[in-house]
């Protein structure tokens, strides 16, 4: 039997924050920021409202879409930079809320954005080998986490949590093929250095802010996210033995239109065939493809038969991407 995406589910927090209200904060302007990026506003998460309490409220919708109970899920993986605490890891309380057994559960720390496609080809994996359903779950509250002083990184994130629940069925949109990797020796360019091993959080960092300062060269980002995205694409691709022109969509890690449409350039795939939510959600780290993907089949952009290509590329550097026939 197929291997593949029982169920998907997303979660977007209610409040909405346009351009504008950034510049409440910072000195920038919508004009700069939807220009550099085509980001038009994203959602914030209540205060009340913390990583777990998107993750779940996305899970239980992936679960439900499954037609599946929380009985029949086998194991968790959620992959996050923003855990609800610092230890344990997000999916023990993922766990816990939502009343699945004594199961298999472990966070995807770190992955930044290509977390969520690397947990599709790990599920992919453990529901082959063992005959698991797998709940993968892609989850973010950057905006809690980041610097809201700093106009270079705050615009771009927003908060959101997506799921799918992978595992064997009849007629299940299956997984085909699947790559990832991983370029340590760029883990310079993207990260948050303070509150590890190297760089402890003290109080001194803490009241410089540093626990909260998103190191990114972003030119350099730009154009490694484009690289690796394009060639983890045509990998997949090439592993199933297809080519671009057999593709119907195309959902990228949703970090900013222009990366965007340059990967769609390098690939060659035309932009109707490209899907993008950035412009309303923003980055939304390892949330981003699952909510597209779910998004675009709410949309009906997704029908049967057709073949979806995710990729996704985030700190590490990581990137990973996955086939997918609906
Ligand atoms: N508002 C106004 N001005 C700003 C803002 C802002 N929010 N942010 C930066 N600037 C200024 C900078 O200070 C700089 O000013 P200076 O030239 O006086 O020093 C100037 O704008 C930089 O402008 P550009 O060089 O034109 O910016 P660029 O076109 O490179 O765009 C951007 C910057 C949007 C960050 C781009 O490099 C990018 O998209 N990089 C990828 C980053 C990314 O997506 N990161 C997400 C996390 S990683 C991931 O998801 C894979």
């Amino acid at each position: 039997m197929a291997v593949g995406l029982l169920g998907l589910g997303a979660y977007l927090p209610e409040r909405i924050m346009e351009n504008d209200e950034w510049a409440e904060h910072v000195d920038t302007s919508d004009e700069w920021i939807s220009s550099r990026t085509g980001i038009l506003r994203r959602r914030v998460a209540a205060e009340s409202e913390s990583t777990a309490d998107l993750a779940v409220a996305a899970a239980q919708r992936a679960i439900a879409d499954s037609g599946l109970g929380v009985e029949d899920i086998d194991e968790i993986i959620v992959a996050t930079d923003t855990p609800e605490v610092y230890i344990p890891d997000t999916a023990s309380f993922v766990q816990a809320r939502l009343g699945v057994g004594e199961v298999t559960a472990y966070d995807l720390g770190g992955s930044g954005c290509a977390g969520f496609v690397l947990g599709l080809d790990i599920a992919r994996s453990r529901a082959i080998a063992n005959d698991r359903r797998v709940l993968v779950i892609g989850v973010e509250l950057l905006t809690r986490l980041m610097n809201w002083k700093d106009r270079n990184t705050c615009v771009l994130f927003g908060d959101a949590a997506g799921a799918a629940v992978v595992g064997a069925g009849p007629g299940v949109p299956e997984i085909l093929a699947a790559t990832a990797g991983t370029d340590g020796t760029r883990s310079d360019i993207l990260g948050l250095e303070v509150g590890g091993t190297r760089a402890p959080f003290t109080e001194e960092r803490a009241l410089a802010g540093l626990h909260k300062e998103i190191v990114m060269n972003g030119r350099e980002v730009f154009r490694e996210a484009v690289r690796r995205m394009t060639k983890a694409s045509n990998d997949v691709l090439a592993q199933a033995g297809f080519g671009v022109d057999d593709l119907d969509l195309v959902v990228p890690h949703q970090a900013n239109r222009r990366i965007l449409d340059a990967v769609g350039d390098r690939l060659g795939v035309p932009a109707e065939k490209l899907f993008a939510n950035v412009q309303e959600y923003g980055n939304t780290g390892s949330a981003s493809v699952p909510v597209a993907l779910w998004e675009a089949r709410e949309q009906g952009r997704i029908r049967p038969g057709d073949l979806v290509l995710l990729t996704a590329f985030g700190a590490g550097f990581h990137w990973a991407a996955v086939l997918v026939r609906f």
